[in-house]
């Protein structure tokens, strides 16, 4: 099991276990994580289940390809920094156990 804990924008934290291979989008709503709509349910084409990676995991989780569709799609969420994800496309392994996210006040 990955151990993962989202932390609210008012401060409440959300420490949950997932499987490996299962994504931070599922972590989430499995666990009845607020603030993670993931509507296009994982499809990386809503931009409704944006996280920011806490910075001292941002190295392991890399950083976005500007190029990529999930750094196109960042563009339309609020709030977005230098540490903004996709929690569809941060896919969990060992590397990222303990891994710590931070859920935005707000996704549209
Ligand atoms: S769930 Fe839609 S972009 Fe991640």
């Amino acid at each position: 099991m990955i151990k993962v804990t989202f932390i609210a924008s008012d401060g409440r934290t959300f420490p949950v276990e997932i499987g490996e291979g299962l994504t931070a989008r599922e972590a989430a709503l499995f666990n009845d994580v607020p603030g993670i709509d993931g509507d296009c349910g994982g499809q990386c084409a809503c931009a409704t289940c944006h996280v920011l990676v806490d910075p001292a995991w941002i190295d392991q989780v890399g950083r976005l390809a500007e190029d990529s569709m999930e750094a196109d799609l960042l563009q339309f969420a609020e709030g977005t920094t230098a540490q903004s994800r996709l929690a569809c496309q941060v896919k969990l392994d060992a590397r990222l156990d303990g891994i710590v996210l931070h859920v935005p006040e707000q996704q549209y």
